[in-house]
């Protein structure tokens, strides 16, 4: 079988294969890994999963391993809803969640939901990478919104919107993570979120808010939530990945009812429903009390890496770098020198330092980001931390150096 001739157009859209290079990177034991988002194993309830998986099985017997109903395990869906409150801001109920397999899956569902080939949709720039992967499947065309110190610059927004009327298109979604972004650590302050909400609303634009990181935050919560600001023109995307462990594949959408039981019809063509024993599993875990406790210790564990990271940038980074300063989540946005190239310098640094990152092109729709790079603070050892830093600056300063050398 000649295979090459057998895959779909869409897979030369989607083609992209850096997410998988780098969950290699995570696994090769001689290289300092801050390229994949990976949560620190430490933080996974290894004993507290044993015991509420037996306590599972013995209450619930086999229903645990069969089907289940494709909106969620209705009890897992209300305490969801309920959680919603203290942790968001939002009033929800039941009926205003579907359980999904992960952060993914729920974008991958609103997005087969919502959007027509050819439709517009709106992400940062920078954006989160694997966002590409889902919404090219769908045939879009991007509009990207640079992002400051404050998230999406929301006076660009505006003026993109308004051209883009001009030229009679109407944008369909805009994706956005005002807390602790991906990849560049930033939060959107309450004034800029409420002015997107307003702009959204006045142009009828769905938002997609992906609060991934949003409970890991350091010294305060972030503002409240786009939703909390207009429950009814956003759609919440969370997921249990990071508070919890990313081999459960959990997460959820907080949605208009409305549009959950289009969401529901998505999902059938997708998985059917979400692992009902992982479901189960988050559910008790849940309710007793035990994610909200593991959070506070998440917290602190990623602070403490997040300072590490930040001291060791202050001691070793080179002139001429500049990095953001995360207040929660996983990453730090670096810029370096115009004419350095991050995509060789990650080969070089992989090859010569045995430390790895993510070139910033891989976040861009338009090739931009050659002189940006994200490092994820959350996986590696904080042992190691440092060295991983120092590393990294050692590469930063031998390609300025060449890059001086070659113009002088
Ligand atoms: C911004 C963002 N959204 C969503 C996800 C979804 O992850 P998952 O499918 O594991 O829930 C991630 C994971 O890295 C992420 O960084």
């Amino acid at each position: 079988m000649d295979w090459q001739d057998t895959f779909a157009d869409r897979m030369d859209l989607i083609g992209d294969t850096a997410v998988i290079e780098l969950l290699k990177l995570a696994e090769r034991p001689d290289v300092l890994s801050f390229a994949g988002g990976l949560p620190d194993a430490a933080t996974f309830p290894m004993d507290a999963v044993k015991e509420v998986t037996a306590q599972v099985f013995d209450d619930h017997g086999s229903m645990s391993l069969q089907y289940g109903p494709t909106a969620g395990y209705t009890a897992l869906r209300e305490w969801i809803a309920e959680r919603m409150g203290p942790v968001e801001g939002v009033t929800a109920t039941v009926d205003d969640i579907i359980v999904t397999s992960g952060g993914i899956e729920a974008m991958d569902l609103i997005a087969k939901t919502l959007l027509n080939p050819g439709d517009v949709v709106i992400v940062e720039a920078p954006t989160y990478l694997t966002a590409f992967s889902v919404f090219r499947c769908y045939g879009v065309e991007f509009v990207a919104v640079d992002i400051d110190d404050e998230g999406m610059r929301v006076d660009l927004l505006e003026e993109q919107l308004v051209e883009l009327e001009r030229q009679g298109k109407h944008a369909k979604l805009i994706y956005t993570m005002p807390a602790f972004q991906n990849p560049g650590g930033v939060t959107m302050p309450l004034d800029r979120r409420r002015k997107l909400v307003e702009l959204a609303d006045r142009y009828n634009i769905p938002i997609l808010e992906d609060h991934a990181y949003a409970e890991l935050y350091f010294d305060r919560a972030p503002p409240p939530s786009l939703k909390a600001l207009n429950p009814d023109g956003v759609l919440f995307v969370s997921t249990f990945s990071k508070i919890f462990g990313p081999g459960i594949r959990l997460g959820w959408i907080d949605a208009p009812p409305a549009v959950i039981a289009q969401l529901c019809q998505a999902k059938l063509g997708s998985d059917q429903c979400s692992s009902t024993v992982a479901q189960r599993i988050v559910y008790e875990y849940g309710r007793q009390g035990l994610m909200d406790s593991q959070i506070v210790l998440s917290r602190a564990l990623y602070q403490a890496k997040r300072n590490t990271t930040l001291e060791a940038l202050t001691g070793h980074a080179p002139p001429g770098m500049t990095w953001t300063r995360p207040d929660g989540g996983f990453y730090v946005w670096l810029t370096i020198p115009e004419g350095i190239d991050s995509t060789s310098m990650l080969a070089w640094a992989v090859e010569h330092e045995k430390v790895a990152f993510v070139a910033g092109p891989s976040f861009y729709t338009d090739g931009r980001g050659t002189n940006q790079f994200r490092v994820c603070y959350s996986y590696l050892d904080q042992g190691l931390i440092e060295e991983g830093i120092s590393r990294i600056c050692r590469s930063v300063a031998h390609h300025i150096e060449r890059r001086h050398r070659v113009s002088v």
